[in-house]
């Protein structure tokens, strides 16, 4: 595991998004798996500014999101679709089949969980995007006792929907449930990209990265991958030795 850690906000951003940029620079068909919520948005800022600069382009890139809300409509500002474009997708030139997400609003989540897995399957992720939650979730792979491989819907915990409440008008409107990659998929991925920031997190980093491996914290699975890249801003390490 390599964990890097920036005085900067912007160095760690430009840093996340030139690991992109070089690998599809290399890999002009390259997979990446992406991410939503706070974190990234920085990075995918660097990235379009990278393809606005005539410095990459995705035309060929195929992408697939690691988790979509349940009953969310991809149209709604509040839906993980609608984020991506926002960020990323209506700012360059990747073409909109090339971008999946979980579909959110599939009348059959077990169906709709085989589909993305297999589509997974025959794309596998070069370089997957990981944000960490408070509780040491991924993607919207939740503690629990025991943990899913593949794709799922899964209930949010209550403290997930409470953090991602400053996205919503108010709590009542934070949906209950959603669709996620499994812990077993994101795995699978060829390298894996975690990206934490904030001294709230430090302590979850600290568990998760160094801690016992345990599904009461999903995050402590990256350990058994051979090559995970860890960026953290100086607050988020500030527990690490
Ligand atoms: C988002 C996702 C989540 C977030 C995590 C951290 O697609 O899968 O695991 O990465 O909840 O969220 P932020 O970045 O908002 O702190």
């Amino acid at each position: 595991m390599e964990i890097i850690i920036f005085e900067t906000q912007q160095e760690l951003d430009t840093y996340a998004a030139s690991l992109f940029i070089n690998l599809v620079n290399e890999k002009p068909n390259a997979v990446l798996g992406l991410a939503t919520g706070s974190t990234p948005i920085g990075i995918y800022d660097k990235i379009v500014e990278s393809y606005k600069e005539h410095k990459v382009s995705f035309k060929e890139v195929t992408t697939f999101n690691l988790d979509e809300y349940v009953g969310i409509n991809p149209e709604n500002d509040q839906s993980y679709a609608y984020y991506m474009n926002q960020h990323l997708f209506s700012h360059i030139d990747i073409p909109a089949a090339q971008t999946y997400l979980p579909d959110g609003m599939a009348a059959d989540m077990h169906e709709e969980s085989l589909r993305y897995d297999t589509m997974l399957a025959a794309q596998p992720v070069d370089i997957q995007l990981l944000g960490l939650g408070h509780n040491g979730h991924i993607g919207f792979n939740e503690p629990d006792v025991h943990l899913s491989g593949g794709t799922h819907a899964v209930k949010l915990k209550e403290e997930t929907r409470e953090a991602n409440a400053r996205f919503f008008a108010s709590m009542n409107e934070v949906p209950e449930y959603a669709i996620t990659m499994g812990v077993g998929s994101i795995l699978k991925a060829n390298t894996l990209l975690l990206v934490v920031r904030g001294a709230d997190k430090a302590q979850i980093v600290k568990e998760a990265l160094t801690g016992p491996i345990t599904t009461s914290i999903p995050a402590s699975l990256l350990q058994t991958h051979a090559r995970v890249i860890v960026l953290l801003d100086r607050e988020a390490g500030r527990m690490l030795a």
